[in-house]
């Protein structure tokens, strides 16, 4: 053998954390046929596409039936009239100055979040929340940026961790540790808590002030339900010189099979003379070929009057299953948290049992998988995540299960 494989991929403990309870999940069904498992387990929707999207899917298929009309490749940073839509009702309408060509469209959040980390060099620190998002750890793993793994802490060596722990309301503090690059998903994933516009705002002085870039995930955007809770980071004052905004179709409009996100990069983030958004738009010229157009219009039609009505249905329905999740354990002596600007219900496990433990009891005893909050990072442990985007029947089902256990 001459080659070799990256080395830094060795170095990841076990499989991604959803492919691991996928697998899970699929034996206990397979040794059990006789029960129904439902799932509310990884964040996946189940309500169908709204009327005002597959009638855009519609139209933009007969379009590519016409030689007038077909599409080949698309524009590197995604089709105008998305770009526009976004820039228009995500930014403008909140009073927020980010242009329509800061915005790039790709196939999703997560391969944004697994890929941006590649303009930034290899020395850079990075912070994360604690539970964290997995893919934010584990693509800097591959990349090499993360040091040495210690198995009995569940921590890498390089990275900075930010506890979010009941007593902060699973909310991270600045670290003692300057970072160069910081993580921070709000609404939560996986904890469903928020933070402040001022919160927001500490983070963002403090980023402007060391020369850290934040890398916020808004992907649960369209959950917020409370006042006071930033939509977007760009509602705070010098957002552009230090922020990277990702965001998602898949939770606002049912499309994780779909597959659509964005990621902005306002021009003003810049080392010395380098804009990021120029490194970003290099790669995406190299790396990739755009979502379809197909799909691009399909996204249009969420900012369409009738795809915003229908939409916030969309969202109204999870929220009323978070509702019951959180209602539902809370009598049954839970102690719980999230589920009200975020269809995420973070639960501690009973009994001091350890979170995967409580997935195996869970699943045993009522059916019901969850996620284990050890899986999200070492401060996850002794909770579990529920996700609210199962069907209503089955969400009621599962904690009627989860009672009587
Ligand atoms: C989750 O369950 O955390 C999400 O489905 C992850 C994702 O959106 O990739």
């Amino acid at each position: 053998m001459s080659f070799k494989v990256n080395q830094d991929y060795l170095k990841l403990p076990g499989s991604y954390l959803f492919s691991t309870t996928g697998r899970k999940i699929r034996e206990y069904a397979q040794a059990h046929p006789d029960q129904k498992v439902i799932k509310l387990s990884i964040g996946d929707v189940t309500q169908p596409l709204a009327p005002a999207i597959i009638d855009a899917l519609h139209g933009a298929v007969d379009e590519m039936a016409a030689a007038e009309t077909f599409k080949g490749y698309a524009p590197d940073l995604g089709y105008e009239f998305l770009r526009n839509a976004i820039a228009d009702n995500d930014y403008k309408a909140r009073g927020c100055d980010i242009a329509a060509d800061e915005i790039f469209v790709s196939d999703g959040a997560k391969c944004d979040s697994a890929n941006i980390q590649e303009i930034f060099s290899k020395d850079n620190k990075i912070a994360v929340c604690d539970p964290v998002y997995p893919v934010y750890v584990d693509t800097n793993v591959m990349a090499g940026r993360t040091g040495v793994y210690d198995k009995i802490g569940e921590t890498w060596s390089d990275v900075i961790y930010m506890p979010c722990t009941k007593e902060t309301g699973f909310a991270p503090e600045i670290p003692t540790q300057t970072p160069d690059i910081i993580y921070l998903c709000f609404p939560n994933n996986p904890t469903g808590a928020t933070i402040t516009k001022d919160a927001l705002q500490e983070w963002v002085d403090y980023a402007n002030k060391v020369g850290a870039v934040i890398i916020y995930d808004a992907a649960y955007e369209a959950y917020i339900s409370e006042d006071n809770v930033p939509h977007t980071i760009y509602e705070c004052e010098g957002a552009r010189t230090c922020a990277i905004e990702l965001r998602s179709f898949s939770k606002n409009a049912g499309f994780t099979g779909v597959r659509l996100g964005f990621t902005v990069i306002p021009k003003d983030l810049k080392d010395g003379d380098v804009m990021l958004h120029s490194l970003w738009a290099r790669r995406h010229g190299t790396k990739y070929n755009g979502a379809p157009y197909i799909i691009q219009k399909a996204g249009e039609a969420v900012y369409s009057e009738a795809g915003k009505a229908q939409l916030k249905e969309q969202v109204a329905y999870y929220m009323k299953n978070a509702s019951y999740i959180y209602d539902g354990l809370k009598s049954a002596g839970y102690s719980v948290s999230g589920g009200v600007n975020a269809p995420y219900i973070w639960l501690e496990t009973p009994k001091g049992m350890g979170s995967w433990e409580f997935f195996d009891y869970l699943l045993e005893n009522a059916q019901v998988a969850g996620t284990p909050g050890a899986g999200f990072g070492p401060s996850g442990e002794g909770y579990f995540r529920l996700t609210a985007f199962g069907s209503y029947e089955n969400t009621v089902e599962a904690i009627e299960r989860i009672k009587r256990m």
